[in-house]
């Protein structure tokens, strides 16, 4: 990796790189196939040899910083949960846009206590916020954040990428991003907000999911560039960090409304208070999902909502 890195966007031939590795040309060939699994993008000719165009691991500290609210970012090779790792910093005084990017992590988490299987490859990253928003609009800039991925990932990748309340990104019936927030407030003051992102980008997917997780090299056949998806979602998310503080979910309601899954289907929504099923009908002006049920309109703030058996054709 490293000749290939120094020879600075140049050709490096089999040969040389065998020679220079102890390899035979075939061990050097595995090595690249295993590279471009892990996202790097090398072009291979038999005339030239190979190519490094695009590194997945490197990250540009600096242009993060214009990105990320103002902030450098904390890159580490390997974490527990850069949930972990950031919530300490917050304790500690750091300000809002401090980021927590690990290339992989070893005791991820999603949502519900869940474990987030957390390979190199995929994006794990952390983002600390303290926004001028009473608590209770916490969970829909989640949903929010979510809603920027989808457009990201729709932009990069030309696939219909949508947000399944409330907040994770699927394409095609697959789980391909989800958010974890958690935070710190008094009844009327957020102390701080550590939005926890993972994006399943160049990684093998975790199997046997319910619902079923995919990465965007799995759905494409090819892999992405972590640091062009980050930048892009940090720009959006901070026009939207400003939007959501003055105006609240309403100024994104309908943009999430277009891009929402499961919009016409019947689910089973799942809370704290037992379980409803009903006709998923939208998302209301303060982010919560709206469920035609039996009993009528019902809103749920919080939950979790599977297809109902039944209602799962795609
Ligand atoms: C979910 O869908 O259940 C939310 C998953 C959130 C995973 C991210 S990866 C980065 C951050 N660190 C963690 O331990 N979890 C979040």
């Amino acid at each position: 990796m490293t000749v290939l890195r120094n020879a600075r966007g140049r050709y490096v031939s089999g040969s040389r790189l065998a020679a220079g590795l102890c390899l035979t040309r075939a061990a050097i060939h595995k090595q690249v196939v295993r590279l471009r699994e892990w996202g790097y993008d090398i072009t291979g000719t038999n005339r030239k040899g190979y190519r490094l165009e695009n590194s997945p691991q490197a990250l540009d500290t600096d242009r993060f910083r214009a990105a990320s609210l103002g902030r450098p970012i904390c890159h580490f090779p390997s974490l527990g949960s850069t949930q972990d790792e950031l919530k300490e910093r917050a304790l500690a005084g750091a300000p809002q846009g401090t980021l927590v990017l690990a290339d992989e992590q070893t005791s991820g988490r999603g949502r519900m206590g869940r474990r987030w299987l957390s390979p190199r490859g995929g994006l794990w990253f952390s983002l600390l916020l303290r926004p001028a928003i009473p608590p209770a609009q916490v969970p829909a800039l989640a949903l929010v954040a979510a809603l920027d991925w989808a457009m990201v990932l729709r932009r990069a990748t030309g696939l219909p990428a949508c947000v399944k309340w409330p907040n994770d990104v699927w394409i095609d019936n697959r789980k391909v991003a989800g958010i974890l927030t958690e935070m710190s407030s008094e009844m009327d003051r957020v102390h701080w907000v550590v939005l926890g992102v993972g994006v399943n980008i160049n990684n093998p997917s975790p199997r046997g999911m319910t619902p079923p997780a995919a990465s965007l090299r799995e759905m494409t056949g090819k892999p992405f560039y972590r640091q062009a998806l980050l930048e892009d979602w940090l720009k959006r998310f901070a026009g939207s960090l400003r939007r959501y503080q003055r105006d609240g979910f309403s100024a994104f309601r309908r943009d999430c409304e277009e891009c929402l899954s499961m919009k016409g289907r019947t689910v089973v929504c799942e809370t704290a208070q037992g379980t409803v099923a009903g006709r998923v009908e939208g998302i209301d002006g303060e982010g919560r999902l709206l469920l035609r049920t039996a009993a009528g309109l019902r809103r749920f703030g919080e939950g979790a909502i599977r297809l109902k058996k039944g209602d799962e054709r795609a």
